[in-house]
């Protein structure tokens, strides 16, 4: 079977936890296409050649989820060179047999716009950054609410504003807003709009 749960939407929006709830959910492979940008971000030198040449210990680094990597990533993503280098290896992600699960900011837009589910994840800017500010470890994080706040605010605004593949919503994406819903309730209605698609 040929699946695709394409699933878009800004920084710390919910996207990861949704994606990975609905891949267990349907014994689908997930991708955290973020990651592939975060590593490239983070890999230094000329971030053409380190997309071109990614390689598994690139996305294990264990330094890929800090802000650093987060603003890093978004200043690689908007080199053309770069998303054409990635594209390939995730349209045949999207496409493998079995369903996947691909969480970014093009997947319904430019990866896979034959996707069967397409979900746009959003939420305010202020939960969407103490959530991260919370992940980061709260009160006893490096970074003040207000500066996560901000970074979030800058990385929304290069993603919508870069020419080659800016985040937004794609042609009939179902929205799920998380600011006022639990992650489970989050996980639960998306999972309903992927089980209403599979069920027809
Ligand atoms: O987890 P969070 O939402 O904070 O970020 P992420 O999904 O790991 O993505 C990090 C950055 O990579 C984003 O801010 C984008 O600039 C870039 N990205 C992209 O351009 N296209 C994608 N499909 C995924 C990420």
């Amino acid at each position: 079977m040929i699946f695709t749960v394409a699933i878009d939407g800004p920084a710390a929006a919910g996207k990861g936890t949704i994606s990975r709830a609905v891949a267990e959910a349907f014994g689908f492979a997930h991708l955290d296409t973020g990651a592939l940008y975060r590593a490239v971000g983070v890999k230094g030198g000329d971030p053409v050649q380190a997309a071109q040449g990614l390689t598994p210990e690139d996305l294990a680094r264990d330094d890929l989820r800090t802000l650093e990597a987060g603003q890093a990533a978004s200043r690689v993503a908007v080199i053309p060179e770069v998303r054409a280098a990635l594209l390939a290896f995730q349209r045949r992600f999207a496409r493998r047999p079995g369903g996947a699960v691909l969480d970014g900011r093009d997947i319904g837009t430019v990866i896979c716009p034959e996707a069967e589910v397409k979900l746009f994840v959003t939420a305010s800017a202020d939960v969407r950054a103490r959530r991260r500010w919370l992940e980061l470890g709260g009160a006893a994080a490096s970074r003040s609410l207000a500066d996560v706040l901000a970074e979030v605010q800058e990385r929304d605004a290069r993603d919508m504003g870069r020419a080659d593949a800016p985040l937004r919503a794609a042609e009939g994406a179902q929205v799920i807003d998380t600011s006022a819903l639990s992650s489970a309730e989050a996980i639960a209605e998306a999972v309903a709009l992927v089980r209403q698609t599979l069920g027809r």
